[in-house]
């Protein structure tokens, strides 16, 4: 399944599940995310085609989703614009939990891409995986990112004082969850006239 969103500059995008062409597109924009330095607790970006495929063939093993915004006239890999992982607790008894992780490139931000990539992804997981229970977590500082969770319901659970030890400066995680029926409840009609699904 795959979606067609239109973003605020107009152009149309397709919202679907990854593809093996798309993994350098999706680690370019997380090693960007890694340079940029205040987004993720990560210190180190992924060079290694091999680190990159074993990632790929852990998500399909574990049958992970996910979810990919495509511009379809740039070409690989750029044509990715951002990406939404939906991943299983590593707990047996949390099955029904998925842990939710978002980026998009950052000449394509505040279009609505996070929104749908986001969007898609609760429904995907709840729709392929079972899923009944969405998780994340973000720092005190991302404004953006908390907007838009909160936008879309996510309600804060938690807060892990000094959490992270980045660059001489310590960060606070936000840890907040969705309940997907929830979710489903409120927003049954969530996309409006600009999407087309095939
Ligand atoms: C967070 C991220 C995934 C969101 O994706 P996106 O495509 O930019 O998000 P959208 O355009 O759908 O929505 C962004 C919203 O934040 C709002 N926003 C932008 N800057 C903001 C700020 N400083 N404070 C509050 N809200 C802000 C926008 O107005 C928009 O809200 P609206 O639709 O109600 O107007 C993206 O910005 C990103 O990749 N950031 C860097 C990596 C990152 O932080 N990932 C998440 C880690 S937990």
């Amino acid at each position: 399944m795959k979606k067609l969103i239109e973003i605020k500059k107009g152009e149309q995008i397709i919202i679907r599940h990854i593809e093996e062409s798309d993994i350098d597109g999706v680690w370019n924009n997380f090693n960007e995310v890694i340079e940029e330095a205040i987004y993720l607790p990560v210190l180190f970006p992924v060079r290694s085609q091999f680190e990159k495929h074993t990632w790929f063939n852990s998500l399909q093993r574990e049958n992970e989703i996910c979810i990919v915004a495509v511009h379809p006239e740039l070409k690989v890999p750029l044509n990715i614009l951002g990406q939404c992982e939906v991943s299983n607790s590593e707990w047996d008894a949390a099955t029904h939990i998925g842990k939710l992780g978002v980026i998009v490139n950052s000449d394509f931000r505040n279009m609505g891409i996070g929104y749908h990539l986001i969007d898609f992804a609760i429904r995907e997981s709840k729709r392929i995986n079972k899923k009944k229970k969405i998780t994340l977590s973000t720092f005190t500082e991302n404004k953006r990112a908390l907007h838009l969770y909160k936008k879309m319901g996510f309600r804060t659970v938690g807060i892990r004082r000094k959490q992270f030890y980045m660059n001489s400066k310590y960060y606070d995680e936000v840890l907040m969850e969705l309940w997907i029926e929830d979710y489903l409840k409120k927003n049954d009609n969530p996309y409006g006239n600009r999407v087309r699904f095939s």
